[in-house]
C-alpha cells in the first residue's frame, strides 16, 4: 500500500482490508453468540457505515434484520435538547433488540443525541457497535458495546469514511499525514 492524495491532502495507509475483515469476523462471531436466541434489528447509520454493515452481515448466521437510516437532528422543545429523527426507518423498534451500527465514534455527540431518541421507541434492548473508536476525542460520554479498533485522535478515510465526500470507495483505511 502506498500514500495517496485526496484533494489537497496526503494520507498514509493505516488499517489494511485484510485486518478489517479479520476483525469483522470476530465481531460477527460475538454477535452470533450474544444474540443466538434473539432476532436483532441493526440500524446502520448512513452514509459512513454502508461498507462495514455489508461485510458484517455476510458473517452473521443468526436470524436478523437491518434498516439503513440517515440522521436528521433539530433543536427539540423537549428537555432532552437535540432530537434526532431517523430518516428511512420502515420498521417499528418497539420490543426489538436494536443494534446501532456506526462507522466511527469520535466526540460521541451523534450517539449521545441518537440513543435517547431510539429509547423513546421502547426497544427490548439497545446496543452499539462501531468499527472505529477514538476514545481520546470524546467530549460526550456514550455507550459503545462492540468496538472494531480503538484508534488515535487523527482523521481517517476509506472503507466508507469520507473526506469532502470522497474516498469512501477505498477498501483500506488511511490516516491523514500532518
Ligand atoms: P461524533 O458525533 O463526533 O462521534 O462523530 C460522528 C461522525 O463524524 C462519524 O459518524 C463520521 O461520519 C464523522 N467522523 C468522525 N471522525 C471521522 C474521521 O476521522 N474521518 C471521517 N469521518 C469522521
Ligand atoms: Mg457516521
Amino acid at each position: 500500500m502506498k500514500n495517496i492524495t485526496i484533494r489537497d491532502r496526503a494520507f498514509t495507509p493505516f488499517i489494511s482490508y485484510d485486518k478489517i475483515e479479520v476483525r469483522i469476523r470476530e465481531l460477527a462471531r460475538r454477535v452470533n453468540e450474544d444474540y443466538a436466541d434473539r432476532e436483532p434489528l441493526f440500524l446502520a447509520i448512513l452514509n459512513g457505515s454502508f461498507m462495514f454493515a455489508a461485510d458484517l452481515f455476510k458473517y452473521l448466521d443468526i436470524s436478523c434484520a437491518i434498516s439503513f437510516v440517515k440522521l436528521a437532528s433539530y433543536k427539540g422543545t423537549t428537555s432532552t435538547g437535540t432530537v434526532v429523527s431517523l430518516i428511512g426507518l420502515d420498521e417499528s423498534l418497539k420490543n426489538r433488540d436494536v443494534i446501532v451500527l456506526e462507522d466511527i465514534v469520535d466526540t460521541g455527540k451523534t450517539l449521545s443525541n441518537l440513543l435517547p431518541s431510539i429509547e423513546e421507541h421502547n426497544p427490548a434492548s439497545l446496543q452499539v457497535m462501531t468499527l472505529l473508536n477514538k476514545p481520546d476525542a470524546r467530549t460526550h460520554e456514550v455507550q459503545v458495546d462492540y468496538v472494531g479498533f480503538d484508534i488515535p485522535n487523527k482523521f481517517i478515510i476509506g472503507y466508507g469514511l469520507d473526506y469532502d465526500g470522497l474516498a469512501r470507495n477505498l477498501r483500506d483505511i488511511y490516516q491523514l499525514m500532518e
